[in-house]
């Protein structure tokens, strides 16, 4: 199957970039600190689909996830809604710092696909 590599250093701290996976969007996002620390102050057990910051990335700095709502398929605009993190315009889902639903009618966090950092950490293999 098809892997694209992206390159993390054109990615400054506190942007996004959006790239293609298998006609998919996958959102790439260098978290700040205080994302880091605001995604793990979250009470886990206050979820609904209840999964630690740390079970949705492999760095803390890099969150990597499927930009497709869990509702029905439409892909959220970055840095916005109620959680500082994504919100989807279609039905109105917010997702937090770390992909994961917060508010509205998804049922699931953003989807996190398999990849690995290569390269020294200079690059991710999606
Ligand atoms: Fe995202 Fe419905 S498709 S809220």
């Amino acid at each position: 199957l098809a892997k694209v590599e992206v390159a993390l250093g054109n990615i400054p701290e506190g942007k996004n970039i959006i790239v293609k996976w298998r006609g998919k969007p996958v959102f790439i996002r260098h978290r700040t600190p205080a994302e880091i620390h605001e995604a793990n102050e979250v009470n886990v057990a206050s979820l609904r689909d209840p999964q630690t910051d740390d079970q949705r990335v492999k760095m803390p700095e890099w969150l990597v996830m499927v930009g497709i709502c869990t509702h029905l398929g439409c892909v959220p605009i970055g840095e916005s809604g109620d959680y500082g993190g994504w919100f989807c315009p279609c039905h109105g889902s917010h997702y937090d710092i770390s992909g994961r639903i917060r508010k509205g009618p998804a049922p699931l966090n953003l989807e996190i696909p398999e990849y690995e950092f290569i390269d020294n950490n200079e690059k991710v293999v999606i």
